[in-house]
């Protein structure tokens, strides 16, 4: 069932249970090859990302199963094989963050480089960069880094853009090192702010994640610990533009706005009421979206996640909105769908400009990635006819029963 069906909708009533982070328990499963024994994560999604990291982990020697829904049991008695290998890295280029804790506690790691991927060329410059601050040696072979490092020594780490992957890296080698790391002009993203907490609950000694400058004091070792992953900010940014796009009232169960504070004024601005509250977060939408411009930055900013999302609400806002991606240059494979969709969007470079249209019309189109994809299921609830979108996986990929909480919130979605 590679396929999503989606029918015009709206308006959407109920409530939707927003899942766990995908950007941040990937991460936390990666810390885990930090310290030998359980580990018991809660909240944890049930996608194909995480399956993947586990088969990862699994292939280093842990255990890793599902005691219940929801939850994330890695076991592991501390003698891993440090090795990450190219089918699994290729698959899913956060398979990268497990260099830096192999590193730390091994001394060494053998990763496959990861290649680019949808959205053009993703170098690691500035993680290996980073773990060479702390002195990290690094060799290139056969598609393979091989990584060493007899001892992890604290330096001052300055990141040349503030990259979340270079941050965790670096963040996941510097607790097991001699001395202090300080990580400046760090990412901010609030998957840094988990992560950090993770870590600290394992024994770390970690100040400042959150902000663009992190310390952190090495310690000796790390114990495994238990923790639940905090709510997927991008899930809840999508259901909140499929409100936009189809109209109606939610409560997304468990979202936390102040993770999200940017892209909910932004709404604001485009029409929609939304606030905080006890249970998450409350939106409403009664009228057709006003076009805004949107332009995508590291966090606080604006997340490029959010990106595909925005394209999707513009092309049935009134009004002309101009997109600007500063992150990713190719992170907009998925514009021609939305043109065979009857949108009216034209790119140049970094920018599209999309002049709203009342009504798309249904198409046969294909999810080019995970985020891409959903933003096309978005878009095709203010289609007329039958949209199909095809190559669903990638939807799969970073959202949890995706058709399910759509359908109980009155989509016509199924699919097939
Ligand atoms: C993380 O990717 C997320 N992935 C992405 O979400 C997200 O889009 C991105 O952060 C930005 O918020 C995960 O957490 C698994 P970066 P990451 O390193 O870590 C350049 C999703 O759909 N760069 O912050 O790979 C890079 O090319 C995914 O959930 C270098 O040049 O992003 C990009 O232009 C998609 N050299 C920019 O920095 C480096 O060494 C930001 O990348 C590292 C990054």
């Amino acid at each position: 069932m590679d396929r999503i069906a989606v029918r015009q909708s709206g308006p959407l009533e109920g409530t939707v249970p927003i899942s766990g982070a995908k950007n941040s328990v990937l991460k936390l499963m990666a810390a885990t090859a930090l310290a030998p024994g359980e580990f018991l994560l809660h909240n944890v999604p049930d996608i194909a990302d995480v399956t993947w990291m586990g088969e990862l982990l699994t292939t280093m020697g842990m255990t890793v199963e599902r005691p219940a829904p929801g939850d994330l049991r890695i076991v592991h008695d501390g003698t891993l094989v440090p090795e990450a290998p190219y089918e699994l890295v290729e698959r899913m280029r956060a398979s990268i963050v497990v260099l830096g804790p192999l590193l730390a506690r091994y001394g060494r790691a053998r990763v496959a480089l990861p290649g680019g991927d949808d959205f053009g060329p993703r170098p690691i410059d500035m993680h290996l960069r980073g773990l060479e601050e702390l002195g990290a040696s690094f060799e290139f072979a056969h598609g393979y880094i091989e990584a060493r490092a007899d001892q992890l020594t604290g330096a001052r780490v300055l990141l040349e853009f503030p990259s979340v992957g270079a941050t965790e890296n670096v963040l996941l080698a510097a607790v097991l090192a001699k001395g202090t790391t300080v990580i400046d002009n760090a990412a901010r993203e609030p998957e840094i702010a988990d992560l950090a907490s993770f870590l600290n609950r394992m024994g770390a000694r970690v100040l400042g994640a959150g902000s663009s400058t992190i310390q952190v004091d090495g310690v000796e070792q790390l114990a495994p610990v238990e923790h639940t992953v905090i709510p997927d900010r991008v899930e809840a940014a999508t259901f909140l533009a499929a409100l936009g796009v189809a109209g109606g009232e939610l409560l997304l169960a468990g979202a936390r706005h102040d993770h999200m504070d940017m892209y909910a004024a932004k709404l604001g601005e485009m029409g929609m009421r939304i606030s905080p509250d006890s249970e998450g977060i409350w939106a409403m939408s009664t009228r057709r979206l006003r076009a805004v411009d949107v332009s995508t930055l590291p966090y606080p900013g604006l997340a490029t996640d959010y990106k595909p999302l925005f394209v999707a609400m513009l092309a049935t806002a009134d009004g002309v909105g101009i997109v600007t991606e500063n992150l990713f240059a190719g992170r907009f494979r998925y514009v021609d769908e939305l043109v065979r969709m009857g949108a009216d969007i034209r790119t140049e470079g970094h920018h599209a400009v999309v002049r709203g249209r009342p009504l798309l019309s249904g198409a046969p189109v294909r999810a080019p990635d995970i985020r891409a994809g959903a933003a096309l299921v978005v878009a095709a609830l203010k289609a007329e006819g039958e949209t199909i979108v095809g190559d669903a996986h990638h939807i799969a990929r970073g959202y949890e029963r995706f058709v399910e909480k759509l359908r109980a919130i009155g989509a016509d979605v199924r699919a097939c």
